[in-house]
């Protein structure tokens, strides 16, 4: 089956065409993606509205695109996948408007996807694909959660972010260093020519005794270092950075290990867009190989949002048996933009 997966959650559209046919993991055909950074840039974040338009003027190019690599016709597509949340609402519901129409002039089903279970079966077409079951910790600019991931639609949280998320404990403290937007691979390009250990910042529920994490107090306590420093904060901006990200990692290695510890699993997934960061993915592995847990990691350029992981989670989800409903069925969509992944339809075993 010929699986077409468009993204439009947030900042980045992306569309890809996945085959579900043969053995084992859907084989990614082609890709293509157009990043909206630029444009935000000059507002130093996302302006939902300018994001939802550039969706509208890129998709249709990018789905041709995509086609056109896999030299296929879209008369070949046999579903359409969407994000259809969470995320920002006038965004969505662009990608999930194409994709229904698309569908519908195609006759064929839609499919609804959830944007986490795209980020976390995403390791899933790295060179170096897990095995059910896993932990898996998605570190995204909107979730950090730490989760045991059964199969495919088998998620059970074990743990969460109880305020700001780790991708955004990078990007406001990023903001704050006065780094553009999106702060978090900025932050952690400066971090590499400074000292770890030159601010001493605190390391939220670290010793809290369950999985959940909390950032809003390190970003307070960035806000009050960049204030202290007042004009000396331009030359100890590496250091900061560095303190920043070290506090970061420090939490979210630590209670990764505690969620293998929890539930036995030797099998670490990482997914989301903080799984870019190369010093979570060097102290993760390290702290794993002593450990002897293998991790796993999405390639780097599926690590952010992109429309290869929603082509491949609805793939995953039509090789379980599942059966796409009836095209005229799927065509009356609604979005979420707030869709706990708890609240997904599992799977049956
Ligand atoms: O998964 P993603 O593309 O979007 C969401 O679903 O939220 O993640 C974006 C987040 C942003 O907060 C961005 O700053 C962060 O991932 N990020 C990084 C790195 N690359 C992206 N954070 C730290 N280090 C990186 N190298
Ligand atoms: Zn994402």
């Amino acid at each position: 089956m010929l699986v077409l997966g468009i993204e439009s959650s947030c900042d980045e559209t992306g569309v890809a065409l996945v085959d579900t046919s043969g053995e084992g993991i859907p084989k990614l055909l082609s890709h293509a993606l157009h990043s909206q950074i630029d444009m935000h840039q000059a507002y130093g974040g996302v302006v939902p509205e300018l994001a939802s338009r550039d969706h509208i003027r890129r998709v249709l190019p990018l789905t041709h695109e995509v086609m056109r690599r896999a030299q296929l016709s879209l008369a070949d597509v046999d579903v359409v996948a969407y994000t259809r949340g969470p995320g920002l609402a006038g965004a969505l519901l662009v990608g999930a408007g194409v994709a229904v129409s698309l569908a519908a002039a195609l006759g064929r089903p839609a499919m609804g996807v959830h944007h986490l279970e795209g980020h976390l079966l995403s390791p899933f077409l790295s060179a170096d694909p897990p095995e059910f079951p896993f932990v898996a910790l998605l570190v995204s600019g909107g979730h950090t959660q730490l989760m045991r991931v059964e199969r495919v639609g088998a998620y059970e949280l074990l743990g969460e972010s109880i305020d700001d998320a780790a991708g955004e404990a990078f990007d406001k403290s990023a903001k704050l260093m006065g780094l553009p937007y999106p702060g978090g691979p900025h932050l952690s390009k400066l971090a590499e020519q400074g000292d770890d250990k030159a601010f001493k910042l605190p390391r939220p529920l670290l010793h809290s005794g369950n999985l959940d994490f909390s950032f809003a107090g390190l970003k307070t306590a960035v806000l009050t270092q960049a204030k202290k420093l007042g004009d000396a904060l331009e030359s100890r901006k590496a250091d900061l950075a560095a303190s920043t990200q070290a506090a970061i990692v420090e939490v979210l290695v630590k209670k990764s290990l505690g969620a293998m510890r929890q539930t036995g699993l030797k099998r670490l997934v990482v997914a989301g867009g903080v799984g870019a960061n190369a010093r979570l993915r060097r102290e993760l592995s390290d702290a794993c190989r002593q450990r002897g847990i293998r991790v796993h990691y999405p390639e780097l350029d599926l690590c952010t949002d992109n429309g290869a992981m929603i082509a491949l989670a609805a793939g995953m989800r039509l090789q379980t048996g599942v059966e796409p409903l009836s095209a005229a069925a799927t065509y009356n969509f609604e979005v979420r933009p707030r869709w706990p992944l708890s609240e997904l339809q599992a799977v049956p075993a």
